[in-house]
């Protein structure tokens, strides 16, 4: 995706800032934008309060001089804007490509309105092309990786489990220091059904399937940022 797409996506998204709101902040190249444009606004007289999804979108908003505050001392938001790897038409997700899923899923839960920003090459009829973020802790690691095999095939998807690296070749720890196993499933036909069974398993602390959470999306494409739902 370009960043002009992504920028178009997260500027039109700005639009729906309102002084005083609490604002969940998202993390990726295209939530990114999102932080650049509210720091702009923020410089130019904006009032309003944030939590980050990640260490790295909390030092970009920092870095902006945006006020920040935390999910311990601002319990509910009123909008968090967030990007995101794949999106049907049911507003169902994938994320977590950025290993931000845990944090992401807690700030988008605790909002009242959760807006996706991405571009039209994120619409997907059926999740599952993008492999989905499985973050696990590193405690018995390979029992968790079994008892995840299970539950995928239980509810019919099938494909291997890698757990993510970083460039230099050492496993990837996400910020609340946990591993990612990522599933290539190709298809999740049923991604309620296994989002549920994800949810049994011990050593799984969050899967990237966020279901009943997005309430609308801007996507944006060639011919400009298409809205879908609310
Ligand atoms: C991070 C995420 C990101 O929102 C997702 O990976 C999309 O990122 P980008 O905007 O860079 O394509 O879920 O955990």
């Amino acid at each position: 995706m370009s960043e002009d797409l992504k920028k178009a996506a997260a500027l039109a998204a700005l639009e729906l800032v309102r002084p005083g709101m609490r604002l969940g902040l998202g993390t990726g190249s295209t939530a990114k934008h999102f932080v650049d444009g509210l720091g702009a606004k923020v410089a130019a007289g904006l009032k309003v309060i944030c939590v980050a999804t990640s260490e790295a979108t909390q030092a970009q908003a920092e870095g902006l001089s945006i006020p920040m505050s935390t999910l311990d001392e601002t319990l509910e938001l009123d909008l968090t804007i967030d990007g995101a790897d794949e999106i049907d038409s049911a507003l169902r997700l994938i994320k977590g490509g950025g290993a931000a899923l845990l944090r992401e899923k807690i700030v988008a839960a605790a909002s009242k309105r959760m807006i996706v920003i991405a571009d039209t090459g994120k619409q997907v009829e059926t999740l599952g092309r993008f492999p989905l973020p499985i973050e696990v802790v590193p405690f018995g690691l390979e029992a968790t990786r079994r008892a995840v095999a299970a539950a995928v095939a239980s509810s019919g998807a099938s494909g291997e489990l890698k757990l993510r690296k970083r460039p230099d070749g050492s496993t990837l720890l996400t910020d609340g220091g946990h591993y990612i196993l990522d599933a290539h499933l190709g298809r999740i036909e049923l991604p309620e059904v296994l989002a549920l069974a994800l949810n049994q398993v011990p050593g799984v602390v969050e899967h990237g399937l966020f279901l009943g959470l997005a309430t609308a999306a801007f996507l944006a494409g060639a011919d400009g940022v298409r809205v879908l739902g609310d």
